[in-house]
């Protein structure tokens, strides 16, 4: 168990897997619409070297797993992914991130292999602006996946919009009232520096304090008590039973009590999103000179020089702070 609590006392017990860094949308805050520095085919690491990984992770503590991208629906053996994972000896409770497209076609299934609960991306109610911001003109196909989502009970649906100051901070308030109105848990994200292009302003980030003033404008919002290791800062909407999230990546940061870990779709372990460093597992996974036990002893042991690494926080604030080198579509939301 003490293997993933690293020097800050922090025990880790959620798991990011990232299961491709594929997508069919071009989010400009993520990646630039003619993106192509993809991670080759062949690094990827499979279903079983995945569940490798995520069931010597639960030996030794994750309780949750969340599955990302990328688009991890992009994944064609992603139902096959979530049943293995449920089917583990004390499996973890499992998550998925998603822009929602394929939830129409794929929701029940995955509800049905043991997934639990979606959060969805989605900044923009206007199908045009959606259009401009992601390069793709499929409003329609989030909303109907979101309405997948609800159908097929992977309850409360979350959903994620991240606001840029004079492109949709405008929909702050109509955004509420349609979550509201449809039973979508919104939860607001600050804009962080994880863009392959390397464009993130300060200035330009619609901060929590922001987001806060901009709907008090129009909702009584009173704080909910406690987080936990949860990032979102929770209120309630004109009395409940509504609620709204604000997540302060940047302004607040959350990073004392994180308890998560993360897995890039090439098999590197990362203690951050803004870690400069990862801890290689794909070599592990794919050394023929181990067996079986070998690479999970060694897995283990790189899971836990990955945590013991892991520093206080992420210091975007600090003059000093780099970008890590690779998009939010490569490390896993
Ligand atoms: N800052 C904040 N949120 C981001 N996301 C992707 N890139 C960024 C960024 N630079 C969001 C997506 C999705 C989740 C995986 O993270 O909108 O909701
Ligand atoms: Fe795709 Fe998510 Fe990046 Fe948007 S933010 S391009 S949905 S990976």
């Amino acid at each position: 168990m003490s293997m993933l609590v690293d020097a800050f006392g922090r025990q880790h017990r959620d798991l990011r897997v990232s299961l491709t860094d594929r997508c069919n949308l071009r989010c400009t805050y993520c990646m630039p619409h003619d993106f192509s520095e993809w991670i080759p085919g062949d690094h990827l690491l499979t279903a079983d070297e995945l569940l490798t990984v995520i069931s010597v992770a639960a030996e030794h503590g994750i309780t949750g797993v969340r599955l990302t991208g990328g688009e991890p629906l992009l994944r064609p053996d992603v139902v096959d992914i979530v049943s293995r994972i449920a089917a583990l000896p004390s499996p973890p409770r499992i998550a998925l991130t998603t822009n929602g497209l394929r939830l129409p076609a794929m929701a029940q299934a995955l509800r049905e292999a043991g997934l639990e609960r979606v959060n969805i991306s989605l900044d923009t109610l206007d199908p045009v602006r959606f259009k401009r911001l992601t390069y793709r003109d499929r409003h329609a196909d989030v909303l109907a996946g979101i309405a997948a989502a609800q159908e097929a009970g992977l309850l409360p649906v979350k959903v994620n919009a991240v606001l840029m100051r004079g492109i949709n901070d405008d929909e702050a308030v109509p955004m509420l009232r349609h979550a509201i109105a449809e039973g979508w848990s919104l939860r607001f994200i600050e804009q962080m520096p994880l863009d392959a292009q390397g464009a993130w302003d300060r200035a330009a980030m619609v901060t929590a304090d922001d987001i806060f003033a901009l709907l008090s404008a129009e909702f009584d919002l009173v704080a909910l008590p406690t987080r936990g290791s949860a990032p979102a800062e929770e209120f309630v909407v004109d009395g409940g039973p509504a609620t709204v999230g604000i997540i302060a990546s940047v302004s607040k940061p959350f990073c004392a009590a994180c308890d998560r870990l993360r897995l890039t779709a090439d098999g590197q372990v990362r203690n951050c999103l803004f870690a400069q460093d990862e801890t290689d597992v794909r070599a592990v996974l794919r050394d023929p000179s181990l067996d079986q036990a070998a690479v999970r002893t060694q897995v283990a042991e790189r899971l836990g020089l990955s945590v013991r690494a892991k520093l206080p926080g992420h210091g975007i604030n600090d003059p000093g702070f780099l970008q890590p080198a690779r998009p939010m579509s490569a490390i896993g939301g």
